[in-house]
């Protein structure tokens, strides 16, 4: 097994990002932005422009990143310390987070009258914006054509999204979220291990209605599956996830496909395929059967059938492992409550896949429905355990096993024949 299997982290981890925060309203959100860069691991100094510090004080910024704010350009005791030449050089990223209207002016120009304009320009590293502004402000031509310099410069921009502004307006021109530009950074700053690779993925349990309120479904979250599309995100991959019924959030830079039914899945999967799959991860939880008839109408209590006739749902794995344009690695999970691994073992000689993950069910602490998990993977007869922890960091563990053998091996064989 891969030696540092076990260290792989937030891709945030360990990185220096200079959060540069300007004068708009939306500054007030810079603290959780700290706050959620330095939850992933991510080493954060602060400057702040001069008409943002009305808007957000020094000294929570201070507290919250653990290091000295800088405000001024000309400050000798902060220039003695760390000058701004330094600064530009210690970030891995810069952040301006929020940056207002006056601020992108101050970019597109190439101006450097103030300490974060000033760094901006000294910097190597990759430089990302958050505006936040009113909805005209931003739609006007001198915005959009600062707007357009800087893409041409290489910015990259995170939003603005559209919502209800702080002037009362509706429109494009609000931050971005918090936790939402965190997860751009993440993705933008992690390595891409996986260019370009077209990873499909499962997620989620099914829902076989009998009628408008009843059907048969199962615990599945959606968790893992989720954590695993975010995973592959983050590796570079180009990630389609078809999703069951759930209410996990779209990790960022995934197209995301919403279906209910076994049916409906497999549908969507097929579809995708034609715009090419390398990789095919079935995490979702399909339901075997569903109800032999539906009503369209709900039931009433006495006319439900009794014992109720279920069909066979289509076995999407086996449908893509036969597919003619048949993924170069069909990978299937396995959720099973004992004997797990000869249970595993055999769903993969059946199915012919190439690999086979198992998780445990557990009871409803870890595994399926809960936000941790146990992951082990079965392939070319061995066993490689992934050990124990919350399902995004062992999803990360998975990409990070898999990749040398996405990258550089064809599946050794059409099945998982021995068991361990
Ligand atoms: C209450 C208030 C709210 C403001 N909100 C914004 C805003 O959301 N976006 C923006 O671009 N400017 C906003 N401004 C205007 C900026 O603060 C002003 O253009 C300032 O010069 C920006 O300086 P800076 O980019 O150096 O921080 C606001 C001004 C005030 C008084």
């Amino acid at each position: 097994m891969d030696n540092d299997v076990f260290n792989t982290t937030d891709p945030l981890a360990g990185k220096r990002i200079l959060l540069g925060v300007s004068g708009s309203i939306a500054a007030y959100k810079s603290p959780d932005i700290v706050r959620a860069l330095r939850a992933a691991g991510a080493e954060v100094r602060v400057v702040l422009s001069a008409a943002a510090a009305e808007f957000v004080a020094p000294l929570t910024l201070q507290a919250v990143s653990g290091q000295p704010v800088r405000t001024a350009l000309f400050a000798a005791a902060e220039e003695a310390a760390m000058d701004h030449i330094r600064l530009a050089r210690w970030a891995d990223a810069c952040l301006l987070a929020p940056i207002t209207a006056h601020g992108l002016a101050r970019l597109a120009q190439g101006l450097a009258d103030d300490l974060i304009s000033t760094i901006v320009l000294a910097t190597r590293a990759p430089v990302f914006l958050a505006p936040a502004m009113n909805v005209q402000m931003w739609e006007h031509p001198a915005t959009r054509r600062n707007c357009a310099a800087l893409r041409t410069d290489g910015v990259h921009f995170l939003g603005p999204e559209s919502g209800s502004l702080a002037c009362g307006e509706e429109g494009e021109g609000r931050m971005l979220a918090p936790e939402r530009i965190v997860a751009e950074l993440r993705l933008a700053l992690a390595e891409k291990t996986l260019p370009g690779m077209r990873v499909l993925i499962t997620a989620g349990p099914t829902w076989e209605a009998l009628d408008p309120a009843r059907g048969i479904s199962n615990r599945a979250s959606g968790k893992q599956g989720f954590a695993i599309a975010q995973a592959f995100a983050e590796a570079g991959a180009v990630v389609t996830l078809v999703a069951g019924p759930g209410h996990e959030p779209t990790p960022p830079g995934i197209t995301r496909q919403d279906v209910v039914s076994a049916e409906e899945m497999q549908a969507a999967c097929l579809q995708a395929m034609e715009n090419g799959v390398e990789v095919f991860i079935a995490n979702a939880a399909v339901a075997d059967h569903r109800p032999a008839q539906r009503s369209s109408q709900k039931m009433d209590k006495g006319s439900l059938p009794n014992p109720l006739p279920l069909t066979e749902n289509p076995d999407i794995v086996a449908a893509m492992a036969r597919h003619p344009r048949r993924p170069r690695w069909v990978i299937a999970f396995a959720a099973q409550t004992h004997d797990h691994l000869e249970q595993a073992a055999a769903k993969a000689r059946a199915k012919g896949v190439d690999m086979i993950i198992v998780n445990a069910i557990g009871d409803g602490r870890t595994g399926m429905g809960a936000s941790t998990n146990h992951l082990r993977m079965l392939y070319a007869g061995q066993m490689t355990d992934l050990g124990s922890g919350d399902k995004l960091t062992l999803a990360r563990r998975l990409v990070h096993t898999l990749t040398p053998l996405l990258q550089h091996t064809p599946p050794s064989s059409r099945e998982t024949s021995e068991s361990p």
